[in-house]
């Protein structure tokens, strides 16, 4: 019993326009709809990916979790068996799907859907000692070059009980704890991604970033460098992290969160012995990259 798939998310944000530029710049485009709120997607994928409603102030609307057929059907039976009220979905929320509010509050809903998987990409062409992926033809990236994501790859969220979200959403969910560090962080998974869910400790429950998966580390720095032509403030990157192994940008987005471009995360198929490791906190975070900035674990939802 599992959910399958991060299928969207939605946040509440002031100014729907500022917001739909922000995440256009980044990369995504729009995918229209009848209701109030704005829809953007990948550009090679058919579903939805973010939605923005409008809201006094920046926070989470919902996350919605893909788990198809029987999957779907076991994972009802576990809401039921955890005794989880089911609550009725949000005013112009998506139709379908079980609703539910997670221990912080966070309104999640469960549709019977699978992951919907962006087209491959050719095999990247690089060379290396013993290796020569391309020949006779120049590697580096056209000038103007930006990102296109692919696909969602995950989401982090402050919590006030790292250990309490953590029972939630392998117990009731079926998630997996990929790596942890202590309770200051702990990274989930319900596909092959090393993490799709994570949690990061703060005093109060917030939405921190959500992470787009491009195609080669040019990509995320010529992404990053439109987002700065366009006006976007840098966040903190480029760098690789410890956990999940990722190559990262983070881009600053309207309110004080963040978008992530990543690219070469840890892969973990369904069935194998990967063991999740308590990292130090010394050592959790990157391996190497710019300092971190000193406002990036600042949950700005707590203010005012
Ligand atoms: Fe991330």
């Amino acid at each position: 019993m599992a959910v399958r798939a991060l299928l969207h998310y939605a946040l509440e944000v002031p100014d729907q326009t500022v917001g739909e530029k922000f995440y256009r710049s980044f990369g995504l485009v729009d995918q229209g709809g009848k209701d109030d709120a704005v829809h953007l997607r990948p550009a090679a994928l058919a579903r939805e990916t973010v939605r923005l409603y409008g809201g006094p102030k920046k926070r989470l609307h919902h996350l919605a979790f893909g788990a198809p057929g029987d999957e779907y059907q076991a994972t009802l039976q576990s809401i039921r068996r955890a005794g989880i009220r089911q609550v009725d979905p949000p005013r112009s929320a998506p139709d379908g799907g079980v609703w539910l509010r997670d221990p912080d509050g966070h309104l999640l809903t469960v549709r019977d859907e699978g992951p919907e998987a962006p087209p491959p990409d050719p095999p990247l062409r690089l060379n290396s000692p013993g290796h020569i992926g391309r020949q006779v033809e120049r590697g580096a990236p056209e000038a103007g070059t930006t990102a296109s994501p692919r696909r969602l790859g995950h989401v982090l969220f402050f919590t006030p009980d790292v250990n309490r979200q953590l029972d939630f959403y392998t117990r009731v969910l079926g998630m997996k704890l990929s790596d942890r560090c202590q309770t200051i962080i702990a990274f989930l998974r319900c596909t092959t991604d090393h993490h799709n869910v994570a949690f990061l400790t703060s005093k109060g429950p917030g939405f921190h970033h959500a992470s787009f998966e491009v195609g080669s580390v040019d990509e995320i720095a010529m992404g990053a460098l439109r987002m700065q032509q366009a006006g976007f403030e840098p966040g903190w990157g480029l760098g690789r992290h410890v956990i999940g192994s990722n190559f990262f940008y983070y881009i600053r987005d309207p309110w004080g969160s963040f978008a992530e471009y990543f690219h070469d995360l840890d892969y973990i198929p369904e069935a194998c012995a990967w063991e999740p490791r308590d990292f130090p906190e010394g050592d959790a975070l990157y391996r190497w990259g710019p300092p971190v900035p000193d406002d990036f674990g600042l949950n700005r939802e707590l203010e005012g």
